[in-house]
């Protein structure tokens, strides 16, 4: 029997109550006359402490609390994609549409359409036996997604001694009964899952295939894994939000969450608007048709950023365990952790560094683990991936500060954005000597499979020419550009070149707002092959102020946006015209 206590105390969004002995950690709670949602996040004796992800305004001492006796949880089920959500998983458009654009408080809607008919394929039958995970049949959820409607991970398994015939159901409908050791289970085309309970699977793999993003600096030079972890710091203004919605939009997963943890209101309801126009580059279908949307502006109550993270996650790891690619990006992750530090706070806990409460790391730990590549519980047999890229947001862009330190112990992808590249306008603002990837090697052995045996050693040498540069402009500094000889003054040249070319990438330029894997050899190929001919002329003598001077520089440079993807043939005048001058320029010196 869930417990029913009364307030005692309101500050914020905190709630004390008495009189909750028998409740538990993590149960969800209706907190005061208007049963607002919160969770216990403490608890001594029968006093619980108790977050709200409504605002509590008006909420006073002696209103009553009542226990569910569930943890927080999130309802898995056809439906998902194309929603968007608040943290606790309230469906906004449902709510604007019923209540206005703001969210009545204590407003309880169904977070997936009870009434919406489902047409549902069985693929099990009489006398089979299943057990977790096993998909018992198949909806068309939208049509880029299929849903797998899976035995849930927390069910004893059986013999199906019911199952219904192809047709149209809804969820709240049993499509299936199990039978074991004499007890019935009847199933729905949904399930609930607690948000702060990792969803179980087989094994852990390695994650070895590239998420193509389309974005040349992230996926030639740091690239990452399906089922890989990533952050992505930077300053105010430095293009965080610009690059997420560049890899929700482009990457190749097959299902998108995008998680709008407290920032600003205005850019927010941005993400709102724009999202539900964009189109799935693969597929020319509707981009909503493969995501989800978890949104918290900042007039939202704190304490719901932390619930959207663990709502977000929850449900990407549902898509995983039907065998799919996840990607999941959330911004900021420095929103929902100034949240656990107001809370921590209001708990009067002894603050760790800047006031942020010591689990902070451990909080940030358990977020990060939930990404990987795994063989999921069930059969038939399959593979499915997370992929967490969180943005953060150090205040003054100081990267020694906790939220940052602490990410980057968990993530493999570190991807700083740098405020003097982005004041120079140079976006993507990935500074390429602070940046790093683990996953290169692991990638590798896929790009040299699929797209360019010599992948790796191009890469490598294209790589090189930048760090040289970053070494000689050190030299330059103290010593102006004519105390280095001709040969370095090249890589000075070359580099600037890469700069421009390869390494600026305009997500509002219609061409090169996505660059596909083959574009990217090719470009990297071009620019490689350059630096090879050129320092070969210099060697043979041409003077470096014809090879400055040669013409075909700038067609390199604007090739980015002047071949499309699907005209990579263009390259091959491109090198053409690249080997003529150098043939030219030759013959001019050896007149
Ligand atoms: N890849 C890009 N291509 C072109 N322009 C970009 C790119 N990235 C960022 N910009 C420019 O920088 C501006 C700021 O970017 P953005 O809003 O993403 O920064 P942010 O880091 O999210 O900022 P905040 O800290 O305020 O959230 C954009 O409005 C855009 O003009
Ligand atoms: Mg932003």
């Amino acid at each position: 029997m869930p417990v029913k206590g009364r307030i005692i105390w309101v500050a914020g969004p905190a709630v004390r109550a008495e009189g909750m002995m028998g409740a538990r950690m993590y149960e969800t709670v209706y907190v005061g006359e208007e049963r607002l949602i919160g969770e216990i996040i403490k608890l001594t004796g029968d006093i619980a402490f108790i977050q709200v992800y409504e605002n509590t305004s008006g909420l006073k001492p002696g209103e009553p609390v009542y226990g569910t006796g569930q943890p927080l949880s999130v309802t898995l089920g056809p439906g998902l994609i194309g929603s968007i959500y608040d943290g606790v998983q309230r469906p906004l458009t449902e709510i604007a549409k019923s209540w206005g654009p703001f969210i009545r408080r204590g407003a309880h809607v169904p977070p997936l359409p009870p009434d919406k008919k489902w047409h549902f394929k069985p693929l099990v039958k009489k006398g089979d036996r299943v057990g977790p995970g096993d998909i018992i049949g198949v909806v068309q959820e939208t049509p880029l997604i299929e849903c797998k409607i899976m035995v849930p991970p927390d069910s004893r398994g059986g013999e199906v001694v019911e199952i219904v015939d192809e047709g149209d159901y809804t969820i709240e409908e049993t499509v299936a009964v199990l039978r074991k050791n004499g007890d019935e289970e009847p199933l729905k085309m949904y399930h609930r899952w607690p948000v702060r309970r990792p969803r179980p699977f087989r094994s852990r793999l390695n994650p070895e295939t590239p998420l193509i993003t389309g974005q040349r600096v992230l996926d030639t030079l740091f690239p990452m894994a399906k089922g890989g972890t990533g952050c992505l710091p930077g300053a105010f203004g430095t293009g965080k939000t610009v690059l997420l919605h560049q890899l929700a939009r482009w990457s190749d997963a097959r299902v998108i969450f995008h998680i709008g943890c407290g920032e600003r209101g205005n850019e927010e309801s941005e993400v709102l608007t724009k999202f539900p126009e964009l189109k799935d580059p693969y597929s020319g279908r509707p981009l909503m048709e493969r995501t989800v949307l978890i949104a918290n502006t900042s007039n939202m109550p704190v304490a719901a950023r932390e619930a959207s993270v663990y709502t977000g996650i929850t449900m990407a790891e549902f898509y995983r365990d039907m065998g799919y690619d996840v990607l999941l990006v959330a911004d900021s992750t420095s929103r929902w952790a100034e949240a656990v530090r107001e809370i921590s706070g209001r708990l009067e806990e002894l603050p760790a560094e800047e006031g942020y409460p010591s689990y902070l790391s451990s909080r940030l730990a358990e977020f990060y683990e939930r990404a990987g590549r795994v063989n999921t519980l069930g059969n038939p047999e399959r593979v499915g991936s997370v992929t967490i890229v969180g943005a953060v947001s150090p205040p003054g862009g100081d990267f020694t500060e906790p939220v940052t330190t602490h990410t980057l112990r968990f993530v493999r992808v570190f991807w700083g954005l740098d405020p003097n590249l982005a004041y120079s306008r140079h976006y993507p603002a990935i500074n390429w000597i602070q940046s790093y990837s683990a996953y290169v090697d692991e990638v590798a052995r896929w790009w040299e499979a699929e797209v360019d045996k010599e992948w790796s050693q191009l890469r490598h040498e294209l790589y090189q020419i930048l760090r040289r540069e970053d070494e000689l402009l050190e030299i330059v500094r103290l010593l102006g550009p004519e105390a280095l000889p001709d040969d370095e003054k090249l890589i000075l040249d070359v580099a600037r070149m890469i700069r421009e070319g390869f390494l600026q990438q305009s997500a509002y330029d219609e061409v090169d707002t996505f660059c596909s894997p083959r574009k990217q050899i090719r470009m990297l190929r071009l620019y490689v092959k350059f630096y090879r001919m050129a320092r070969s002329a210099l060697e043979r003598g041409v003077p470096l102020k014809e090879i400055r001077a040669m013409k075909v520089i700038s067609e390199i440079i604007r090739s980015k946006s002047t071949i499309p993807n699907d005209q990579l043939e263009r390259f091959n005048e491109l090198e053409k015209r690249v080997e003529e001058e150098f043939g030219q320029i030759a013959v001019k010196t050896s007149a």
